[in-house]
């Protein structure tokens, strides 16, 4: 079998080898007030930069310009919210209208103007899309905050990024609970240094919030207000290389990245995607089951299907229980989803409630096509289950908040490559992806390193880390020279089919959300009584991967460790936010340590998941391992 499908290799090695006529091309599939002078500027930017010269406008290339070709009456997004009970559908003739009265809004009464800075905290909420292309509009730089994360990490995104004015819900709807928002953006202007000047808030019903006089204004009102009045702004002018959002993400340390995407190739590349890798057309739905705070639903909720014409789901919901593991099955069938895209753990919680697919079977889902997963490994056996039961393929798509599209995926746009179970497939035309040693050589088939890739990056890939280049640099440009290096480790097969293992650093999946278990760490050092300790991710049946803490006491510290463990719990809930989903953190004696005095995270990792493991010939006392393994039993770990 020739795994490697003839078209698929044609578009490929044309991107490869003549990157700058392929990008071109692809270009100017987006409306441009002005073209580029240059399709890409080697010398620009860390690696060079897209499309320079060029001016255009995000909301204006995903609204007006849809309206314009006649798809006004069609619909560009349908919020469903099983919580509330609600369907809502808004055409691009409404959206356009709603977007640019709430710029209005933005511009006239909190004065954002291009390059501002605008904070989104927001649930699954018709208003979150809105207010992303309200700043898009005017060319305003939106970063959106996922509602799990707390006050505090609120506040460090504000101090980073200083917005002047921030938009939020009331609350959000968690299930069945309803999750105060407006005490926690109360907090973290309280904790941040630098104070947003505005607050643009959205009552929602089922729980009002109080306003703080001269800083806060009601979302509908002051909405319903410009609307009378018939204000709406217009499209700014803005630059290809402007930045056009920042999305934080986890590193290896406390201080989240802020990853800043440009305006002009973020587009050419998403729009490019819709087709070759998606597969959904113009007036076609797509469903991405994620959040508009994590980068799939910026990119697959929001942007990539109205950059295409295409109508897009917003969905205020969980995968089971609102009401039932067939909720997803329901959407696709009353929408007719052509695609849906989710994280594999969102299967793995369905198939735990419907495992015989009984819920599944009740819908018609004759117009779904196929299923996207991404944002965790996918595995084999997950993927063979929901294969099995909906009769479609299923693709597994491996990328990163930092490249905003599938780095490896399979183009069933321009055809569909054989899947191998386990695997995202192939590069996507743009990425020059190598397996590297430690010494930053490639690596032949079959042999694992290091996944990275070869510059320059396509469009689309981050520019920088926002108000940091020399983390840029150093976080993603200097381990290899020449490469960009994903932290990923994986291999290349013998037909090219990438593999990705595992992260060599110390971020961790958990239910599709990566988090620092090295930012975990810094938060529960702040316990008073713990003098030294260790996060690792263990192996869970349901999220991927959980978090698990272990912590050494100060010497002396005689209170009862469930209290202390129940604390840890508590800060890192408190500091970092319920997504974190950390629940388990032991008090030990002593971590094991290498001679040299570094703590062996890999060896308590293996000891929780209770796998056979070889004991590092560098550790100090193998004893503690034993030790490590009779805490964990003696709290009912059982796979120790
Ligand atoms: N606002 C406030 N709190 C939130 C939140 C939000 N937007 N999203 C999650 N939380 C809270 C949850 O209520 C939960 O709090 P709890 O500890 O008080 O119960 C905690 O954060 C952990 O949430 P989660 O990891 O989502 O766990 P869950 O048990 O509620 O649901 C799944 C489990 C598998 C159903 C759920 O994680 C899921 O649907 N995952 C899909 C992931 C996904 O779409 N990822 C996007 C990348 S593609
Ligand atoms: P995020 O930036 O939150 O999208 O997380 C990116 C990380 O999630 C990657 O670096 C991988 O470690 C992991 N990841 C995302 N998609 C996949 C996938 N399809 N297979 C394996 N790992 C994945």
């Amino acid at each position: 079998m020739d795994a490697v499908g003839s078209r698929y290799k044609a578009v490929y090695d044309f991107a490869r080898d003549k990157p700058n006529e392929f990008w071109e091309a692809v270009g100017r599939d987006i409306s441009w007030f002005k073209a580029w002078d240059k399709v890409f500027d080697p010398y620009a930017g860390h690696f060079g930069r897209w499309f320079v010269g060029g001016e255009t406008n995000t909301a204006f290339n995903c609204l007006d310009r849809h309206v314009a070709a006649g798809r006004g009456a069609q619909a560009a997004l349908i919020w469903d919210s099983p919580v509330t009970n609600n369907v809502r559908s808004f055409s691009y003739a409404e959206l356009t209208d709603e977007v640019a009265t709430l710029a209005a809004v933005l511009r006239d009464e909190f004065g954002v103007k291009k390059g501002d800075r605008v904070m989104i905290y927001m649930p699954a909420v018709p208003e979150a899309v809105m207010a992303m292309l309200a700043c898009a509009r005017l060319g305003a730089v939106h970063s959106v905050v996922f509602g799990g994360f707390a006050s505090a990490e609120l506040a460090a995104r504000i101090d980073d990024c200083t917005p002047v004015a921030m938009l939020a819900g009331s609350c959000g709807i968690e299930g069945t609970k309803v999750v105060a928002y407006k005490p926690l953006l109360d907090k973290a202007i309280l904790l941040a240094n630098h104070k947003p000047a505005h607050c643009l808030i959205l009552q929602r019903p089922m729980m009002q919030a109080e306003l703080t006089s001269g800083r806060d204004l009601d979302w509908s009102v002051t909405c319903a207000k410009a609307k009378a009045e018939g204000r709406k702004a217009d499209c700014a002018v803005v630059a290809s290389t402007d930045p056009a959002y920042i999305l934080y993400t986890s590193g290896t340390t406390g201080q989240p990245k802020g990853i800043v995407r440009d305006v002009g190739g973020h587009m050419v590349a998403l729009k490019w995607s819709m087709t070759n890798h998606y597969d959904v057309k113009p007036g076609e739905v797509l469903w991405a089951a994620s959040d508009v705070g994590w980068v799939v639903g910026h990119s697959y909720i929001v942007y990539a299907p109205l950059l295409q014409g295409a109508t897009t789901i917003l969905y205020e919901g969980k995968p089971v229980g609102t009401p039932d593991a067939g909720a997803f099955w329901r959407v696709c069938s009353q929408h007719k989803v052509a695609a849906l895209f989710t994280a594999p753990t969102a299967i793995r919680a369905i198939r735990k409630e419907d495992p015989d697919g009984a819920l599944m079977a009740k819908y018609d889902l004759s117009s779904l096509r196929t299923l996207f997963l991404a944002g965790e490994r996918a595995d084999p056996d997950t993927v063979k289950w929901i294969g099995a039961h909906l009769g479609k393929p299923v693709i597994d798509n491996w990328w990163q908040t930092e490249t905003g599209w599938p780095i490896a995926g399979n183009p069933v746009g321009i055809e569909l490559q054989p899947v191998k179970i386990g695997s995202p497939t192939l590069p996507m035309p743009g990425y020059v992806l190598h397996v590297l040693n430690d010494r930053g050589e490639p690596l032949g088939p079959n042999t694992p390193g290091t996944l990275a890739i070869k510059l320059p990056l396509p469009p689309s890939v981050a520019t920088t880390i926002w108000g940091n280049d020399d983390r840029f640099v150093k976080s993603y440009l200097s381990e290899f020279k020449g490469y960009y290096s994903t932290s990923d480790a994986g291999f290349r097969d013998e037909d090219g089919y990438v593999w990705v293992m595992a992260r060599t650093d110390d971020v961790i999946n958990v239910a599709g959300h990566r988090l620092s278990t090295g930012q975990m760490e810094e938060v529960l050092a702040k316990h008073p009584d713990v003098t030294e300790c260790a996060v690792v991710g263990v192996a869970d049946e349901l999220k991927g991967q959980l978090p698990m803490g272990f912590v050494v006491l100060h010497k002396g510290v005689t209170r009862s460790h469930a209290d202390i463990e129940a604390e840890a719990v508590k800060l890192v809930r408190t500091e970092i936010g319920p997504v974190a989903a950390f629940k388990n953190v032991f008090v030990v004696e002593r971590l094991p340590k290498t001679r040299s005095g570094k703590t062996l995270r890999g060896s308590l990792r293996n000891v929780a998941d209770g796998v056979d493991f070889k004991v590092p010939a560098t550790i100090d006392d193998p004893a503690i391992l034993g030790e490590i393994a009779a805490v964990l039993k003696a709290h009912g770990i059982a796979k120790v």
